[in-house]
């Protein structure tokens, strides 16, 4: 992975560009696309991701997971997710995955996260744009719970380090998961999980006090409420209070 690396200094977003890309034939499996700034750069659910010029890391790694059921899409999720925490728990401590694809300091907030796109074809998932963006050297932030890798150690990281460290962990975590070790992968995603078998408040249009006891086969998240129930949640199904 990272042998191809198409570098602009400002772009829309890395995932559109990746994604254009992808339909022009210009990028293969490994190739990366990557901005020292983005205009329009996209997170989940419809929201935008702020990103300060030239400080951090915004990236689209273009896959082709061609392995995986459209239904085991999650699986890239967890792959990917747990390539960003080891890469990040190397400098700093206390790095958990927030459930689906947020990369949190437990503490401090919020530093990183993941916007996967897909396209399917007849046969399956032709191709994966795994977007990543990641907090280094910013020092605001337009969002209340979230920090940066210089808020954390009060110093200016070499971004270029830290991408470099990273390609190399995702290219681990995607042969593992080629060669289908889903179960050991999705074990350690659960163990990296933010509030793993805490109790906390949620939101599922009711607030309640539960435990999040892992996830399902989809990649649902299994909340235990106190009466003992569990309750399966997908993408904007609850909020975390
Ligand atoms: C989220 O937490 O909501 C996901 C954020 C993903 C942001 C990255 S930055 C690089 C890539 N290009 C985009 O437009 N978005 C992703």
């Amino acid at each position: 992975l990272g042998k191809d690396i198409h570098f602009l200094t400002e772009c829309h977003s890395t995932n559109d560009l990746a994604l254009e890309k992808i339909r022009n034939r210009e990028v293969a499996e490994g190739s990366i696309v990557i901005a020292d700034s983005q205009t329009k750069g996209r997170g989940q659910r419809g929201n935008r991701w702020w990103s300060e010029p030239n400080k951090n890391l915004t990236f689209s790694l273009v896959l082709q997971p061609f392995f995986l059921d459209p239904s085991e899409q999650f699986e890239l999720n967890i792959a990917v997710s747990l390539a960003v925490s080891e890469t990040l728990s190397d400098y700093v401590k206390g790095i958990k995955l927030k459930w689906p694809n947020d990369i949190l300091h437990e503490e401090k907030g919020k530093i990183g996260g993941i916007l996967i796109e897909n396209i399917l074809n007849h046969k399956g998932i032709e191709y994966s744009v795994v977007g990543i963006g990641l907090n280094i050297n910013q020092s605001i932030s337009e969002i209340p719970f979230a920090t940066s890798f210089f808020n954390l150690t009060a110093k200016e990281w070499d971004r270029w380090e830290i991408f470099k460290l990273l390609i190399s962990k995702m290219e681990k975590y995607y042969i593992l998961l080629k060669k289908g070790e889903k179960n050991q992968l999705r074990r350690r995603y659960v163990e990296n999980l933010y509030r793993i078998n805490e109790i906390a408040e949620y939101d599922d249009g009711e607030v309640f006090e539960g435990e999040i006891t892992g996830i399902e086969q989809s990649g649902k998240l299994i909340i235990k409420k106190s009466d003992g129930s569990l309750n399966y949640y997908g993408f904007k199904e609850v909020k975390y209070l």
